[in-house]
């Protein structure tokens, strides 16, 4: 969507707070022996209690409230008996709707002390989201975010996935433009637009560069890589971008 009222700003806002929070909430419960699903339910409570809606399960039937990944799972992990582990690499998404307005967030971490090259890819990922955000600018070609993002994986001897992308959000879980790469696409000559809101979400990735789909129809995962995930919704402005679920 374009964000052009005061009611546009402060709606995304607020479903921005309500996600950032649940997310927080959730990557200081992931302690090992706990499950995947009660992680789960713990976020369907404080949706109930914010007055929202998940939007995997309400926009797309998911069978859960947030997506839960863990080590080779990339994205739309399902929760459910998995136990956590110390050393896990974990990825927490969370996205839901309040009085008509999306927001979208994620993170990846490492439950307690993990291997060295977790650690890094979290890291990457995190310093490949603050490159990719110095592009976004009202006028800036869409495509400089994902320049940026492969500029910082390849500096760092990693990659990225590149059939998993950011998106526009705002009335709806995902809308216009469909795709925030996370490479330089030389074919997107899209501009990014005053007040445009968009899920920006950097894959960074130790060797492939696609993730499948596992039997269960929802689940994104490698054969043999490991990936981190950093995602905010943003409000693209003259004045700066505003990440609305910090
Ligand atoms: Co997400
Ligand atoms: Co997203």
């Amino acid at each position: 969507m374009i964000a052009k009222t005061e009611e546009d700003f402060s709606g995304l806002k607020e479903i921005g707070k309500i996600v950032g929070s649940i997310r927080d909430e959730l990557v200081e419960r992931t302690i090992p022996g706990i499950t995947t699903k009660e992680l789960d339910d713990l976020a369907g409570n404080l949706f109930e209690k914010a007055g929202a809606v998940s939007a995997p399960k309400g926009e797309y039937d998911f069978p859960g409230y947030t997506c839960i990944s863990v080590n080779e799972e990339v994205a739309h992990g399902i929760p459910g008996s998995r136990v956590i582990k110390g050393g896990d690499l974990v990825n927490i998404d969370v996205s839901g709707s309040k009085n008509g307005y999306f927001a979208d967030t994620g993170i990846s971490f490492v439950v307690g002390e993990g291997e060295e090259i977790l650690t890094t890819i979290c890291n990457v990922a995190k310093k490949a989201f603050e490159e990719g955000l110095k592009k976004v600018k009202p006028g800036a070609k869409k495509s400089g975010i994902g320049k940026a993002v492969f500029q910082t994986a390849k500096e760092n001897g990693l990659t990225v996935i590149k059939n998993l992308t950011g998106h526009g959000i705002g009335r709806n879980i995902h809308e216009a433009p469909d795709h925030i790469y996370n490479y330089n696409d030389t074919w997107d000559n899209e501009l990014l637009k005053d007040g445009m809101v968009i899920a920006f979400e950097p894959f960074i990735s130790t060797l492939e560069e696609e993730v499948f789909q596992k039997d269960d129809g929802w689940t994104y995962a490698t054969e043999k890589s490991f990936v981190a995930q950093i995602e905010h919704t943003i409000i693209i402005t003259k004045n700066g971008p505003i990440i609305v679920t910090l």
